[in-house]
Formats: structure tokens, C-alpha cells, sequence
């Protein structure tokens, strides 16, 4: 047993060589990248925390599942694994594959959401609200009050509150409503939980209106590790139990498989509803491709099928959550606020938090992100002003209520070394922080300009 009563499930058999960049050469390289690491090489990164979607080392369970895919164009071998899978975890009776989870929402959400309508959601991810937004709806997000305050210490802060769910259904209408969502784990707001008691109340007032009930089920395994780590009479359940209560109680599912599907690519879109269903299915073979594959080779379901099984192994959890908090519990050590209890797959410094006064319009997530990378060549990403600031119907810049540097840990992929590179570079911005530059958008805009906008340096007033 390691310190702390966990061990490493698993060893190390195949490496992936990375290089250090000298300091003055990041510099070089974060500036001709237009202050935006999504621009950077990756090979000028050494610990790379920009995400935990499809980034994650498979096993070698999936990797010799992958020698078994059946490449046939309809009703291969691979979709009937594939299928057994998610029948079994989620127990759906409709699963079509996606290449991964954007393509599930627009497929659904091109299927059911017309003009005026509006999707409820505990905090909708950018992807699924830029989905939303191009098929003419609505996202509306109904978190708990409590998920806006960094330092409020929740078991399950990621929970939805279901009293602005059912004044929003009497306020629009059921009409204006085609389905209502929960995103476990809740990745906009800390990476926190939502409880099985959340999951069934909003549940319950979805069906009391009859309106379909979906989860986005990203990190449906983290979920059920908090949910049995908090939540009374989950202790003696497997986390499969535990996610088996929880899709139980929906009517549908989109994933994205390339966070607890732990394979770097691919999406799931699952559902009862023959109606919805039958729309989907024929959306997917537009965009995805015939159901049986929705735009995969059928090594990568194998891969799939395999990996959201082991996604709920516990000792794999253990470790997986344990890192998680290693980073998170360190940093705090170092004086740095986060995001607290510290959530699943990310641990989010809160900016403001770091650099009280720095003013929102001047980026001051994004100015931590381009230092972290300077520092120490990690990679965050920025959930703040660069990703939700968006104008209002007179034009005013509304700005979110947190502005996040989100680590994202990457699943079995580094070890605590790594992790300590990054405790260190964000040490070395806390000692310096009053030199911190701001910024401005020189280019990029709409929902998703996070992913191609380039900015300059300003000095903040
Ligand atoms: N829903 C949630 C909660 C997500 O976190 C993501 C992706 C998606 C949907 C979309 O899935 O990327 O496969 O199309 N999140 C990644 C992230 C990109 O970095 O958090 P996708």
C-alpha cells in the first residue's frame, strides 16, 4: 500500500518521450501562438493538463480489444460488444455510436430543439450550449446558488436546483421545454458531483411534466465514485450499481466516451423514446455515418466497450479521483485558492480568487493559463471571460461569475513528478502575481472563440 492507503493500479509498459523547452523559448513560443495554448505544439508542452477528453492511456485490455474490431460496414461484431456494453451500464434500449460527444448533442439536439425552445441544464458545457444555440434554442443553466462560490463546501456541489427548475417549467411552458438535462460530472462548474437524490428529484419533475429527462454522462464514473464516497447507503455499492441507479432514471444519454470511455475518441448517444429515436437515426446517418459504426471504425467501439467497463473499476477510481486531489490538496498547500471540495477530473485555480481587482475584461484566468505555461510549460485552459463573456441584447459584455485555470488531469497518464511541476510553476505566479499582464481579443468570436482566438498583452491598470 501506498501513503494514503491506495495503490497505482497499473505500471508503466510502453513511454511516450517528452522535452523541456527553456524558459525563454516558451516565452517565444506562447507569444507567436497569439497568447492562446490552443495554438501551442504539443511537443513544446511538457505537462499537458489542457484537457482529460481522449487523452488518457488505454490499457492493454483495449489495445488487444482493438485487434478484434470487426470492420464491417453494418451490424459488425464490434457494435454487438459495443452494444452489450452500454446495455448493460446504462441500460438504454436505443444506443447509437458518435464520433464523439458534440456530435451525440447536435445529432439530438438537431432532432427535437426548434426556435423558442429552451434546455434546462445543471451548467451546460460549451459545446452542448454552442449545439443548442445553433438549433435555435435556448440553454438555461439551474445549478445550486452555492456552485458560483468557490469556497462553499459541498458534498455535491455540482447538484441542479429543482426549485428554479419547476419555477422555469411554470414560467415558458412544457411546450417550450422538449428535454430536460443534468451533466455529471458538472465540468463548467469545478468538475463536482450531483447527488443520486438530485438525479431522482429532477427526475421525478421532468416525468410529473412529461418531459424527457437526458444526462450528459461524460464522467459518469467519477460521478458514482463521489456518490458512494458521499452519499448515505452508496458505501458497500460497486460504482457499476451506483451508475446503473442513475441511468435508470433517465430517458437518454449523450456521452462523450473520450473522458470515462477512456478511449481517445468516440460518443455515445442513448435513449427509450422510440420517437426520438427514430429522428436521431436518421440524423446520425446524415452527419455520423450508419448506426452501427456513427462515425467509428469498429476497433474503436471495441475499445470503447472495454474501456467504460474498466472506467468503473474502483481501485482504478481511487487512484484516478486520488490524483486529482493530490494536485489540488498541494496547491492549496502552496497558497493557491481553488475551487473547493476539490471535484474529479480537474482542479480549477480560481483567478479572482489569486488576482482580487484584476479587472474581467482584461482576461485574468488567461493571463494565469499563459503564465503556468511560461512558468512551467503546463498547459491549462481557461473557463472564464474568453469562453462565456458574450453580449447582451444591448450590446453590454455580460461576464461569468467565475473565471477558472482548469488543470485537467489526463486519465493514467502522469505521475506525481508531473503533478509537482505543476505545483511548482503555479507557486513561482502566486510570488509574482502583481506582474501579471492583461489581455485583449485581437481575433476570434462567438460561443466558441476560446478555441481560435489570438490576443495581445496590455498593462492592467
Ligand atoms: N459534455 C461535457 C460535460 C464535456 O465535458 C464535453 C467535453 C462534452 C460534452 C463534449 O464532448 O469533446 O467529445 O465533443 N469536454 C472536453 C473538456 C472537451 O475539455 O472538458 P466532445
Amino acid at each position: 500500500m501506498e501513503r494514503g492507503g491506495t495503490y497505482k493500479p497499473y505500471r508503466i509498459k510502453m513511454v511516450e518521450p517528452i522535452t523541456v523547452l527553456t524558459l525563454s523559448e516558451r516565452v517565444e513560443r506562447i507569444r507567436a501562438a497569439g497568447y492562446n495554448v490552443f495554438n501551442l505544439n504539443a511537443d513544446d508542452i511538457y505537462v499537458d493538463l489542457l484537457t482529460d477528453s481522449g487523452t488518457g492511456a488505454m490499457s492493454q485490455a483495449q489495445w488487444a480489444a482493438m485487434f478484434l474490431g470487426d470492420e464491417s460496414y453494418a451490424g459488425s461484431r464490434s457494435y454487438a460488444r459495443f452494444q452489450e456494453a452500454t446495455r448493460d451500464i446504462f441500460g438504454f434500449s436505443h444506443v447509437l455510436p458518435t464520433h464523439q460527444g458534440r456530435a451525440a448533442e447536435n445529432v439530438l439536439f438537431s432532432s427535437v430543439v426548434k426556435p423558442g425552445h429552451i434546455i434546462p441544464n445543471n451548467m451546460h458545457f460549451d459545446t452542448t450550449r454552442a449545439n443548442i444555440i445553433a438549433n435555435g434554442g435556448e440553454p438555461v443553466d439551474l445549478v445550486i446558488d452555492e456552485a458560483y462560490d468557490p469556497q462553499a463546501d459541498l458534498p455535491f456541489k455540482g447538484n441542479m436546483d429543482t426549485d428554479k427548475l419547476t419555477a422555469l417549467i411554470d414560467e415558458v411552458g412544457v411546450g417550450r421545454i422538449p428535454l430536460i438535462m443534468i451533466t455529471i460530472t458538472n465540468n463548467s462548474g469545478g468538475g463536482e458531483p450531483v447527488s443520486m437524490a438530485n438525479i431522482r428529484a429532477v427526475s421525478e419533475i421532468a416525468h410529473a411534466h412529461g418531459i424527457p429527462f437526458f444526462i450528459d454522462a461524460c464522467r459518469y464514473a467519477e460521478n458514482a465514485f463521489f456518490i458512494r464516497e458521499r452519499e448515505q447507503g452508496y458505501q458497500d455499492k460497486a460504482p457499476v450499481e451506483i451508475a446503473r441507479e442513475v441511468f435508470s432514471l433517465a430517458d437518454g444519454m449523450t456521452m462523450s466516451a473520450k473522458k470515462d470511455g477512456l478511449v481517445n475518441i468516440g460518443g455515445i448517444l442513448a435513449m427509450n423514446d422510440e420517437k426520438i429515436f427514430a429522428a436521431a437515426r436518421e440524423r446520425l446517418i446524415l452527419m455520423e455515418g450508419f448506426p452501427t459504426y456513427g462515425g467509428l471504425a469498429g476497433r474503436d467501439l471495441d475499445a470503447m466497450a472495454v474501456g467504460l467497463r474498466e472506467a468503473l473499476d474502483l481501485n482504478y477510481l481511487q487512484d484516478r479521483i486520488g490524483q486529482t486531489r493530490y494536485l489540488g490538496e498541494e496547491l492549496m498547500k502552496a497558497g493557491i485558492p481553488i475551487i473547493e471540495p476539490i471535484g474529479g477530473h480537474a482542479v480549477y485555480v480560481d483567478a479572482l480568487g489569486l488576482l482580487p481587482g484584476f479587472p474581467q475584461s482584461q482576461f485574468p484566468a488567461l493571463s494565469i493559463v499563459v503564465a503556468l505555461y511560461e512558468q512551467a510549460g503546463v498547459r491549462a485552459v481557461e473557463v472564464g471571460s474568453v469562453m462565456f463573456a458574450h453580449p447582451d441584447e444591448n450590446g453590454d459584455v455580460i461576464y461569468p461569475k467565475l473565471e477558472l485555470v482548469r488543470l485537467a488531469i489526463p486519465r493514467r497518464m502522469y505521475t506525481r513528478t508531473h503533478l509537482d511541476a505543476v505545483v511548482d510553476g503555479m507557486a513561482r505566479i502566486a510570488t509574482a502575481k502583481d506582474n501579471l499582464p492583461g489581455y485583449e481579443i485581437t481575433e476570434g468570436r462567438g460561443p466558441l472563440r476560446h478555441f481560435i482566438a489570438r490576443f495581445e498583452q496590455v498593462a492592467h491598470s
